[in-house]
C-alpha cells in the first residue's frame, strides 16, 4: 500500500518510522511518503492561509497551494494505482475499524492534513469530482489538525495490511471487531501483590476458557459501550445477510 500524508509539519509524522509501521515499510509492505505543502507555496513567506470569508476567529487554508500539492502528488503514483483522498477532520464521519478494514483493501491513499479552522472547501469540491473522498474524524472533540488523526488512521489501517500483523490471528479476536470489547488479559505471575488470575484461564479447559472470555467481553462492553451493547445484541438476534 502507499500513503502519501501532505502536511505543513512533516515532522509530526515521523512516529511512521517506528515499530511495526517502520518495519513494514522496510519489507515494502507500506511505502510511505510525507510531504511539506509548504513546498507549493511561492511567496516569501510560504503562506497557506488567509482569514475566512463571511468574518469569524481563526484562518482557513488557501485552496491554491493544496491545489498544486494534490494535483502534483496525486500524478506521482505507482502505475495503475487509484488514490482515496482522506481530509480528517472533527467534521467528517466517524472512522471506526470497520472504516479502517475498508481502506486497508486501498491501493493508495493520500491524507491532507488541514490546521487552523481547515481547509477551502472548493478543494473538497474540485477532488470529489474526480476521486473517492472521504472526510474522516477521529472521534467528536478538536485536535489542531490532521497529523494525529492520521498517525491514529494509518496505524489502525497499516496493522490491517496482510502481512503487516505477523500473527494475523491476533487481528481476529479484538475489541471492535466483532462489535464487542475484548476480554480482559492476564500473564505470568499467576499471583501479584495478592490478585490471583481468575482460576478457569488456569484450567486447561478451552471450551471454558471460550465461554469466560465471551461472558466478560459482554459485561466489559455493557458497562463502557451501552451504545455497542444493543446494537450487538440485535445483531445477534437477526439471521445472517441472505438467510429467508
Ligand atoms: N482534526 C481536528 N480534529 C480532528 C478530529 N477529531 N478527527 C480528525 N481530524 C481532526
Amino acid at each position: 500500500m502507499r500513503i502519501d500524508v501532505i502536511t505543513i509539519f512533516p515532522d509530526y509524522l515521523t512516529p511512521l518510522e517506528l515499530s511495526l509501521l517502520g518495519r513494514a515499510r522496510e519489507r515494502g509492505l507500506l511505502e510511505v511518503r510525507v510531504h511539506d505543502l509548504r513546498d507549493w507555496t511561492h511567496d516569501r513567506h510560504r503562506t497557506v492561509d488567509d482569514t475566512p470569508y463571511g468574518g469569524g476567529a481563526g484562518m482557513v487554508m488557501r485552496p491554491e497551494p493544496w491545489g498544486k500539492a494534490l494535483d502534483d502528488v496525486l500524478g506521482s503514483g505507482p502505475d495503475g494505482a487509484s488514490p482515496h483522498l482522506i481530509l480528517p477532520g472533527p467534521g467528517g464521519t466517524p472512522f471506526t475499524q470497520a472504516r479502517a478494514r475498508e481502506l486497508a483493501h486501498e491501493d493508495w491513499l493520500v491524507f491532507a492534513c488541514g490546521r487552523y479552522e481547515g481547509i477551502d472547501e472548493r478543494v473538497y469540491e474540485e477532488y470529489a469530482e474526480r476521486l473517492p473522498v472521504s472526510v474522516l474524524s477521529l472521534g467528536d472533540y478538536v485536535l489542531n489538525g490532521g497529523e494525529v488523526a492520521v498517525l491514529a488512521m494509518t496505524e489502525a489501517i497499516g496493522r490491517l495490511v496482510p502481512g503487516v500483523v505477523g500473527n494475523a490471528e491476533s487481528l481476529v479476536e479484538e475489541s471492535h471487531e466483532d462489535g464487542l470489547l475484548e476480554y480482559p488479559v492476564y500473564t505470568k505471575p499467576a499471583l501479584w501483590r495478592g490478585r490471583e488470575v481468575p482460576p478457569v484461564l488456569l484450567s486447561g479447559d478451552h471450551g471454558k476458557v471460550a465461554g469466560w472470555r465471551q461472558e466478560k467481553r459482554l459485561e466489559r462492553t455493557a458497562a463502557r459501550r451501552p451504545d455497542l451493547i444493543e446494537a450487538y445484541r440485535r445483531s445477534q438476534a437477526e439471521p445472517p445477510a441472505g438467510d429467508a
